[in-house]
């Protein structure tokens, strides 16, 4: 017997010696869990362990869902209630991978808020905050392509938003917008192309960016609890940190793998705790674009964008949602240059914090802007009251058909008539003093800025009749439309020939 424990022993022993002999794995693996890290790196440091455990939850999750989901344009929407209601728990996998991928966002921003206030950013970590600074994008990236793979409601309106900012970029906007939606408009394609960024691009990016941050905290250590007057210099700062780790570090297991362990725990409870009680993520309503009649939401990690954007002059919005993100992610870059050596402790960096502060505090204001503010501020001024009758006085047949057809395609979901209705588009009480008949029917047929195009949804005796309509609204004194001679009913046909 204990012949057969010995000899078992050693064959298994000599069977990693041949593995480790051909692959160094146990040679590879060592500095990883035993590298020494500082005594007093505690608590503060458990919140890139724990975006790890969300994104590695994302993997095999993800995976899961990948089995059952139908990337068709057709299809995505009944999978995911197949999932929901047939799926033995089903709709757990999918509540646990959407709970995680906003846990994910989160704890991704406490952990570069940590970096931040301690300046663990500065030499040698400048490349550690740069490919974390990727790996936010990457995440980002992968919430956006997650929102549309839902290709409900919310996915189309979020695609709407982002296929229009696309379309705002000076010269290839066109271009953009097409790679993007995989054609001018959002259909079948479009879902197929996301699916394949959400599912391989993507998260193979991840992949490769998480090795490259995990190989560079393996080569810089991790940084010491800030202390006032400890200084980065950069000429002798490793060597002193290497002498220091040697001396007073603790190795990463047991010691410091601990706290993670247990930080983890309590979030993997949360986790399963909020995806029980709460449940998945839509899938909302079936993705129409005739369906204005929503009030669709961007998913968490972007509302504060959407907050924004309600803010916004509308004159200013192209500006400023193509120039804003471009700036933020340059200044997110350039952090670990503007300073790499000092002082890392927060007291001595009063300004630092301050723009931490601001940073946060702003965010969660529009957050909330963007949870509390309507889709369009009225949302009932078109279903409940009637288009108000002072527009409907002395006009034609043809004027009076396209205030019903105002009334049933939900313009007011946007537009205002006497101060009846949504806040989204512009107030149309004098549109018709604004715009030609021309300059009308293209708004109608071809939408833009934010507003849907219903070229396909109406046809063209509907689009003639709405036109018409909106070319009589004017201040009294003036002609209908800005032609010459529009008061006359244009021939219906006409709308056609654009
Ligand atoms: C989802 C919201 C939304 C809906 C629904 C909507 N619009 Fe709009 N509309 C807008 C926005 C936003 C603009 C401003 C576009 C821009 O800035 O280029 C706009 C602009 C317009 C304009 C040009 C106004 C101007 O002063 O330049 C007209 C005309 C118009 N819409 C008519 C309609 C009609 C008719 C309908 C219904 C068939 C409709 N809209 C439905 C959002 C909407």
């Amino acid at each position: 017997m204990s012949f057969l424990t010995s000899a078992l022993l050693s064959s298994s022993k000599a069977t990693m010696q041949w593995i480790e002999e051909r692959t160094g794995v146990v040679a590879f693996a060592k500095p990883l869990l035993f590298h020494h890290v500082p005594r007093n790196a505690k608590w503060w440091y458990v919140f890139g362990s724990a975006t790890l455990m969300f994104f590695t939850i994302q993997l095999v999750t993800g995976v899961c869902l990948a089995t059952v989901y139908a990337p068709s344009a057709a299809q995505a929407w009944e999978s995911l209630n197949y999932i929901d209601k047939e799926v033995p728990m089903g709709w757990m996998l999918r509540a646990l991978h959407g709970w995680s991928s906003n846990a994910m966002v989160v704890m991704m921003a406490i952990h570069m808020l940590q970096v931040f206030l301690h300046a663990s950013y500065k030499y040698p970590r400048e490349l550690n905050w740069i490919t974390g600074v990727f790996l936010l994008l990457t995440t980002l990236a992968l919430a956006f392509t997650g929102q549309v793979m839902r290709w409900d409601q919310d996915a189309y309106w979020g695609l709407g938003i982002g296929a229009a900012i696309a379309d705002r970029i000076p010269l290839v906007g066109d271009q953009v917008r097409a790679l993007l939606l995989g054609g001018p408009i959002i259909g079948g394609e479009t879902l197929n192309r996301f699916f394949a960024l959400h599912v391989f691009i993507l998260p193979g990016a991840a992949l490769g960016l998480v090795g490259l941050h995990m190989m560079l905290i393996i080569k810089n250590g991790i940084s010491e609890m800030p202390k006032p007057g400890a200084i980065v210099v950069p000429s002798t700062y490793r060597e002193g940190f290497e002498e220091r780790m040697k001396t007073e570090g603790v190795p990463f297991v047991p010691e410091a793998v601990q706290r993670d362990m247990v930080f983890c725990g309590v979030c993997l409870i949360a986790l399963v705790a909020l995806a029980a009680f709460y449940g998945p993520f839509g899938p909302g309503g079936m993705p129409d674009p005739t369906l204005i009649n929503t009030n669709p939401r961007p998913d968490y990690p972007f509302m504060w964008l959407f907050g924004a954007v309600s803010l916004l002059p509308p004159a200013s919005e192209t500006a400023i949602m193509l120039i804003a993100p471009g700036v933020g992610v340059l200044v997110l870059i350039a952090v670990p240059f503007l300073s790499n050596s000092g002082e890392r402790a927060p007291s001595k960096r009063p300004a630092m914090v301050l723009v931490a502060l601001v940073t946060v505090m702003a965010i969660a204001a529009l957050t909330w802007e963007g949870m509390t503010s309507p889709w369009s501020p009225v949302m009932d001024g078109w279903s409940a009251l009637p288009t108000p009758a002072k527009f409907t006085h002395g006009r034609t047949p043809l004027e009076m058909q396209g205030a019903v057809v105002f009334q049933f395609a939900q313009c007011r979901n946007c537009h205002s008539l006497d101060g009846l209705g949504g806040k989204r588009g512009p107030e149309l009480d004098d549109v018709a003093s604004r715009l030609s008949y021309d300059q009308l029917v293209r708004q109608v047929q071809q939408g833009g800025g934010n507003m849907p195009a219903y070229g396909k949804n109406l046809d063209s005796a509907q689009t003639a009749a709405v036109v018409a309509f909106l070319a009589t609204l004017h201040p009294s004194n003036e002609p209908d439309a800005k032609i010459p001679g529009a008061q006359l009913p244009p021939p219906p046909g006409s709308a056609n020939a654009h």
